[in-house]
């Protein structure tokens, strides 16, 4: 008697201590971050992976740069909407560092550093994590991740059209359908604004409505500054003007028309023939020059970007003799939304095995088996829970491995092993030399 009070207690106690643990403030990760777990990764390298490819394949190298840099690289031409989002802190030194919103400012900064001597044009592409402080949402977070590309030091229509058949090969290449591709030419809109209106923080003002296609508000602001009426409309008729090749037509000719009508024809050589124009493209980003473009996945909500770019200088401000660049960056969650949004996720299927001991006498030899499919480039797994053989099926099942080597008694005097099919649940005998064979030449 006496000692089963003990125990109550010892249990009590115990349960005690456990729900105070539980009671600790469970630790959040930061808003608009994200964690992601196996199979989510497993999809999203896959796309990425596509994408690279098709970087490769048209001959832009990878490079890798910091994720932190002195802020003053983005402040110098990003724009006042990129700086506002800055993450900005100071480092041990007293350095004032930001978190990069971007990483084009970055590629650029390392062509002036190190790589201006390479031959011409160099193409360069890269994969990262970028920081912008907004408001999150779905498709719009604090950190998220860009694949983008830099064509530096050629300055005409088929470097710009090279640009955007890359952007659409890729993303063509992550597996989306349904994207529209619209091209534009900030220098129209740009040169209007600067050359009608002298004060450079209202004309960025003007620059900023347009991107949001704010025009309810810029017309307030035109009469709020007593800002010519004609200029509004010149400025409305040209941020609207959309469509195919022909409505440059409607236009004054210009150098910027023409040029945009040969980005097009280059592109057709290309077999990309479905693009429209948008003279209303203004980019958040503050440094370009020439030629804009933005791909929009239609599925998508409010957050319907999927890349943007243009073309571009920036060399010079960060000490560099000028040089010409266009390029562009995909945002990878975003495509990853798209593609969620066309077309089921296919089935995660990380292990191609999983071996499974009948009883303890089998162990050592589960754990042989298994370093020898792996080193035969199966990918494997093998209990480590000492479960019986029904629970380690199921096991296998809830793990999403394609099959279940079950290894007994019986079979080893075989010098076999029982290979079971988890979805189909289908049984038979293979020799164990020869497991691996088997597996692989199933394909996955
Ligand atoms: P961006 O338009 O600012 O351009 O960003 C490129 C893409 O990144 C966007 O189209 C969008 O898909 C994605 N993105 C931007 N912000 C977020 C966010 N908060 N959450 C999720 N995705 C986001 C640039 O960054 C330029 N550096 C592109 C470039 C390269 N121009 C010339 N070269």
């Amino acid at each position: 008697m006496k000692l089963d009070i003990n125990l109550t207690m010892t249990y009590k106690t115990k349960r005690i201590n456990h729900s105070m643990r539980l009671l600790a403030p469970m630790i959040q990760r930061p808003r608009g971050t994200r964690d992601f777990a196996p199979a989510e990764m497993h999809r999203r390298r896959q796309v990425e992976g596509a994408m690279r490819e098709a970087c490769e394949r048209a001959g832009f190298g990878e490079v890798l740069t910091p994720t932190f840099e002195h802020s003053e690289l983005f402040t110098l031409r990003s724009g006042q909407a990129v700086i506002d989002e800055m993450y900005v802190f100071r480092d041990k030194g007293d350095r004032e560092m930001a978190l990069r919103p971007e990483i084009t400012a970055s590629v650029i900064r390392f062509y002036v550093n190190e790589l201006s001597n390479m031959p011409k044009p160099l193409k360069l592409y890269y994969v990262g994590n970028c920081f912008r402080y907004e408001n999150p949402q779905s498709g719009r977070y604090r950190e998220f991740f860009q694949l983008g590309a830099e064509l530096i030091g050629s300055k005409n229509p088929e470097t710009d059209a090279e640009a955007i058949a890359l952007a659409v090969n890729c993303i063509r290449a992550a597996g989306l359908e349904t994207f529209a591709v619209r091209i534009g030419h900030i220098g129209i809109l740009k040169s209007l604004v600067k050359q009608e209106i002298k004060e450079d923080d209202v004309a960025a003002e003007v620059l900023r409505m347009i991107d949001k296609e704010d025009f309810d508000a810029l017309g307030d602001m035109f009469d709020a500054k007593a800002l010519p009426r004609k200029l509004f409309d010149k400025i409305t008729a040209i941020a609207e003007t959309r469509g195919g090749m022909d409505v440059l037509d409607n236009l004054d000719k210009s150098e910027a028309t023409a040029y945009l009508k040969e980005v097009f024809e280059t592109l057709k050589l290309y077999g990309i023939d479905d693009c429209s124009v948008d003279l209303g493209i203004v980019r958040g980003l503050d440094y370009y020059t020439g030629m804009v473009f933005e791909i929009d996945a239609p599925k998508l909500g409010a957050e319907k970007q999927i890349m943007g770019g243009g073309s571009y200088t920036l060399s010079e401000l960060f000490g560099g003799e000028p040089v010409f660049s266009t390029g562009f960056a995909i945002g990878i969650d975003r495509v990853m939304l798209a593609l969620e949004a066309e077309k089921k996720p296919t089935e995660y299927m990380p292990l191609d095995a999983y071996v499974v001991p009948t009883d303890d006498d089998m162990r050592k030899y589960a754990f042989g088996l298994v370093s020898r499919l792996r080193s035969q480039g199966v990918r494997a797994d093998v209990d480590l829970m000492r479960r019986n053989l029904s629970k380690n099926l199921k096991y296998a099942s809830s793990v999403g491995a394609r099959y279940a080597v079950i290894v007994g008694k019986e079979e080893m005097s075989k010098r076999s092993v029982t290979l079971r099919d988890m979805k189909t649940g289908e049984q038979k005998l293979v020799l164990a030399d020869e497991v691996s064979t088997v597996i692989l030449s199933a394909g996955r």
